[in-house]
């Protein structure tokens, strides 16, 4: 099925199942430990054989010797897998973090050995007995110091730039402005299940029980790095412990896997402890970013400038200009994204790559610049909104509610008890604040197929490879083909996450719930007309509601169109042109009121307000628990979250969940989320787009200028630590 035009009215529209708010089917299995994580499958467990990963001790340079003599004579150990003995791995030019280093050693930890024992406590205590020598040679580990060798001259690759009118110029002749350096930190995806694999061979087939968002993707990728037809590998992911960006695809624990399963002849289960991970595979990557506005007196934006140095991600930078160059208007603008090579792990996407990092910064400056105007940060926002792409003034935005959002969210969350002079509301040692920032994400759609089954006793079952990482894909799936079949959410199972499935869209930017829905609509879509015909009604004004299948004056349950054997529907969604036409995006306002401590700047959250509009809103349950979720995240990012570097060895030194601080929604005693109404036509049949990653970004900046509020302590390096605030507290 093909997705061309704006959607006009469809059996969705209803509303019956599609926008209630819904408990998700999964839950009884989540909370009773019973849902298989790729870990705890059951049926390869029996007989498995675990593997345990050696990482190397130095950052760059080379093994020397790798001694495994000890290690292949310990207890229980069947196989000790290097780069000698492994064979040809094919993980192209940069993703290393799948690779089985030697002799040439790209990032700390990379994984330089497994270990393959009958028990786990066997591999474990025999990788310890791997003995590498290295030569370690000097890298790249600095951002700051890379970025000073980059002439401001050196040229960027056209779709890293973007201009529009004379920047310098205005900006020079600004009436105001602001011209301001900022940071953000490396950050750990820090999901809660570890990367884990179970691989086994069934001759020459490969099946990968593994934790990854898209499935797609691991199939494509695994094929390559070990040589082998896609078509001989099967990826099976039904529930997924969170990801954050960090299982987009194949990292090494899949890979030493399938190694491991074809020498020892059995099936292998990798799980990367929680000390490796953090260098062994990816991470957010670190920025350096200036932001230059410049404004009439009235608070006119003129001149628009953002620039963000990064290390690469893949051959790509962090793309933290993406929301500057569609947030606000204003006729003179420029974006420069420069990649500093770092000899560091790989750095990759973490939930709203681009967005996330970019609006930490672009949302301080902006509240700088409000108080310069002597300005309300929210009427400057309100001032500045655009109707249309500000690059490209002949592209409308689908939909955009930002001032919407802004001025519900001041309303509801009493704005305008805020004291415009920081550091003056005070309740006895705590220094009290708020601030506020926007929010943006886009809202892509890509193709996603999925098969939806009626079978002779009335349950249907809907079969995608898509999976749930912890977001309520089951539940969304579930509601679309009960809406559409017109039966209760009771009467239908969803199956996700297995290769064998149609291809969905996978969980990444944003794009799963629009794009997953729509696969299953356009599914849907073929079992209706399968069914209709089965109960010999022609045309098209067929209706599907109470069990039942209505046609022109007559009326049969749904049932009869089993009778005489099982039905099944199969298509995917795909799109034409609508995303060149509109900008697709998602907007919000994030609103937060803190308390610091005068004495100690111990700060603490004490409300958290989001508003969003993001189309038509599946499942207001799920969708706030993402909001929610991601606020949370924000929290770290704005006040904890710092994988530190190591800037002589060349690591993230805080490894693990002891040094590496995340937070939980305990940590914040009251948060709120208001979905505004909206339905966005352009966005697929259900009209409706994700909210996991808009919830994330504006937040660290809300809090940032919630800190400035309450102390008149500017930081623009993140996190906003206590040892930062310290020695200026009024
Ligand atoms: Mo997301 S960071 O695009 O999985």
């Amino acid at each position: 099925m093909k997705f061309t035009t704006p959607a006009t009215t469809n059996p969705i529209d209803r509303l019956k199942v599609v926008g209630q708010p819904t408990v998700r089917i999964d839950g009884p299995l989540k909370t009773t430990g019973t849902a298989p994580y790729a870990y705890e499958q059951h049926e390869p467990s029996a007989g498995a054989a675990y593997g345990y990963v050696v990482g190397a001790a130095i950052a760059k340079g080379r093994i020397v010797a790798l001694d495994v003599a000890r290690a292949r004579a310990a207890p229980g150990v069947l196989a000790v897998i290097t780069a000698q003995d492994a064979g040809q791995l094919d993980v192209g030019g940069f993703y290393v973090a799948r690779a089985l280093a030697g002799p040439d050693i790209q990032h700390y930890h990379q994984a330089v050995a497994l270990v393959v024992a009958e028990t786990f406590e066997q591999a474990r205590a025999a990788a310890q007995l791997v003995q590498p020598r290295y030569a370690a040679t000097a890298g790249a580990f600095d951002l700051a110091a890379e970025r000073e060798k980059i002439p401001a001259s050196a040229p960027v690759p056209p779709a890293r730039a973007s201009a529009v009118g004379d920047f310098d110029g205005t900006f020079a002749n600004a009436e105001v402005t602001v011209d301001q350096m900022y940071t953000t930190p490396h950050h750990a995806h820090a999901m809660l299940e570890p990367h884990a694999t179970i691989a086994a061979w069934d001759g020459d087939k490969l099946t990968l029980w593994t934790a990854i968002q898209l499935v797609g993707w691991g199939l494509r990728d695994i094929a390559k790095i070990l040589g082998i037809p896609q078509q001989n590998v099967r990826i099976v992911a039904p529930y997924i412990g969170g990801g954050f960006g960090g299982k987009g695809s194949i990292l090494s624990d899949a890979v030493l896997a399938a190694l491991a399963a074809k020498r020892v002849g059995r099936p292998v289960k990798v799980t990367l402890q929680r000390p490796l991970m953090f260098n062994n595979t990816t991470h957010r990557a670190s920025t350096i970013q200036r932001i230059r506005l410049g404004a009439t007196k009235a608070g006119m934006l003129t001149a628009i400038g953002h620039e963000s140095w990064s290390g690469n991600l893949g051959d790509r930078p962090e793309a933290s200009t993406a929301p500057t160059r569609l947030l606000y208007a204003g006729a003179n603008r420029m974006t420069k994204l420069v990649v500093a090579h770092l000899d560091l792990p790989e750095a990759s996407a973490m939930r709203a790559p681009g967005e996330m990092p970019g609006m930490m910064t672009l949302e301080i400056a902006m509240d700088e610049l409000a108080e310069k105007l002597g300005m309300d940060p929210v009427a400057l926002r309100v001032l500045n909104d655009t109707q249309v792409d500000p690059e490209s003034p002949d592209k409308p935005f689908s939909q955009r509610q930002l001032v919407a959002c802004l001025q519900r969210g001041a309303e509801q969350f009493g704005w305008n008890r805020r004291s415009a002079r920081p550091a003056t509301r005070r309740e006895g040692r705590w220094l009290i604040g708020m601030g506020m920032a926007s929010a943006i994400r886009g809202a892509p759609v890509v193709k996603s197929a999925a098969r939806v089954r009626l079978a002779k006793n009335g349950r249907l079952t809907v079969e995608t490879d898509m999976t749930d990482i912890g977001t309520g894909t089951y539940t969304i799936l579930a509601q679309t083909a009960a809406e559409m079949l017109g039966v209760g959410l009771d009467q239908v199972d969803v199956r996700l996450g297995d290769s064998r499935f149609p291809q969905g869209a996978g969980s990444g930017g944003q794009f799963g719930a629009a794009s997953s829905t729509a696969g299953v609509y356009a599914a849907c879509v073929k079992l209706r007309e399968q069914v209709a015909a089965r109960l010999g009604y022609n045309g098209s004004d067929v209706e599907f509601a109470n069990g039942r299948v209505r046609a022109g004056g007559n009326s049969r349950p749904l049932l009869d169109a089993v009778a005489a054997g099982e039905l099944a529907g199969e298509d995917a969604m795909e799109y034409g042109d609508l995303s060149k036409r509109f900008a697709q995006q998602t907007f919000g306002a994030h609103f937060v009121e803190v308390a610091v401590d005068a004495d100690t700047g111990e700060i603490r959250i004490r409300r958290m307000l989001a508003v969003c509009a993001a189309g038509r809103i599946i499942n207001p349950t799920a969708a706030r628990s993402q909001i929610i979720g991601a606020m949370t995240m924000g929290a770290g990012a704005a006040l904890m979250e710092d994988l530190v570097v190591d800037k002589r060895a060349g690591y993230f030194v805080n490894h693990d969940l002891a040094g590496y601080e995340v937070p939980v929604h305990a940590d914040i005693p009251h948060q709120d989320v208001v979905f505004l109404d909206e339905v966005d036509a352009t966005a697929g049949p259900l009209k409706a787009k994700g909210v996991g990653e808009l919830g994330i970004t504006g937040v660290p900046a809300a809090i940032a200028n919630a800190v400035y509020n309450a102390t008149g302590i500017r930081v623009r390096d993140y996190p906003i630590t206590l040892d930062k605030l310290l020695d200026r507290l009024p």
